[in-house]
């Protein structure tokens, strides 16, 4: 049995991705900053074996600590998905709030690189591993008052195509993963606890479900080996461009 490890496993698109690699035949590392969130999770995929780590990606000595706590039945991991992450408010640069800035570089690019380079090891040694990056169609087009979200985005980019070089010679996929409005608690962060506001952002139209995402996931941890789907954009059909979107 192959174990994948996710990120950001508590809510959203990591909790739905759970649910699909679970049914996939993967074991699972399950990982957030909410215990009881990864707790019901795991009754919920009662038959599928599971380990829950409680860590601030934000963190690199509770990260490495965590990882290096897995029992030896979950420390070979083979999938890992760098999914947690999120938007901290939305306005223009010059009214921004440094502390947001701090939470999203922080969180969506140094605790993807520190989660990275506590599981690199034991994807080296064995010359084997997928890593998918789960980016967004923000890091490809910045809109306005994205500002430093798009910028956390598009390092995701930037470092996916630099770990996919590096880890060439290691035989490890590494790829991204786009998502346009996708209907979680990502508005509700990014408004901070604001529902009314956030329940705007997908009012109109169908957004994508966290479901949605997690199908792709599942489809692209499922191919032979010598297959990488490097980059993907997913979007409601509904989405145009990031900020472009037809409402009924
Ligand atoms: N929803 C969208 O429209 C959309 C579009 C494009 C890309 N994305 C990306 O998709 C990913 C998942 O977001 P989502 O939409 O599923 O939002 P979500 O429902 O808010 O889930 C975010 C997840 O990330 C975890 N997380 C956030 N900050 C963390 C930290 N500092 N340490 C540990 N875990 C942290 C959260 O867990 P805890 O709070 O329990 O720690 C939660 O499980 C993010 O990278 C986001 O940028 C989302």
């Amino acid at each position: 049995m192959k174990t994948a490890f996710i990120t950001g496993a508590s809510s959203g698109i990591g909790r739905a991705a759970a649910v699909a690699l679970g049914k996939a035949g993967f074991k699972l590392v399950l990982t957030g900053r909410r215990r009881e969130r990864l707790e019901e999770l795991a009754r919920e995929l009662a038959d599928v074996p599971t380990h829950l780590l409680t860590f601030d990606v934000r963190d690199r000595a509770a990260v490495d600590a965590a990882v290096a706590s897995l029992p030896a039945e979950f420390a070979d991991v083979d999938v890992l998905i760098n999914n947690a992450g999120n938007a901290h408010g939305l306005g223009p640069i010059q009214q921004g709030d440094p502390a947001d800035w701090d939470a999203m570089l922080d969180g969506n690019v140094k605790g993807l690189l520190y989660v990275s380079r506590a599981i690199l090891p034991a994807m080296t040694r064995r010359n084997s591993g997928h890593i998918i990056n789960i980016g967004s169609i923000a890091g490809h087009e910045t809109y306005a008052n994205g500002n430093v979200y798009c910028a956390s985005k598009a390092a995701v980019a930037a470092l996916t195509k630099g770990m996919r070089l590096d880890l060439l010679p290691h035989h490890i996929r590494v790829a991204e993963v786009n998502p346009g409005a996708v209907e979680t608690e990502f508005s509700e962060v990014r408004f901070k606890g604001d529902t009314q506001r956030a329940a705007g952002v997908y009012q109109g139209y169908e957004a994508l479900r966290a479901e949605d995402v997690a199908d792709l996931l599942a489809f692209m941890v499922t191919r032979p080996a010598h297959v990488n789907i490097a980059e993907v954009l997913i979007l409601p059909a509904a989405q145009g461009a990031a900020t472009v979107i037809r409402k009924e």
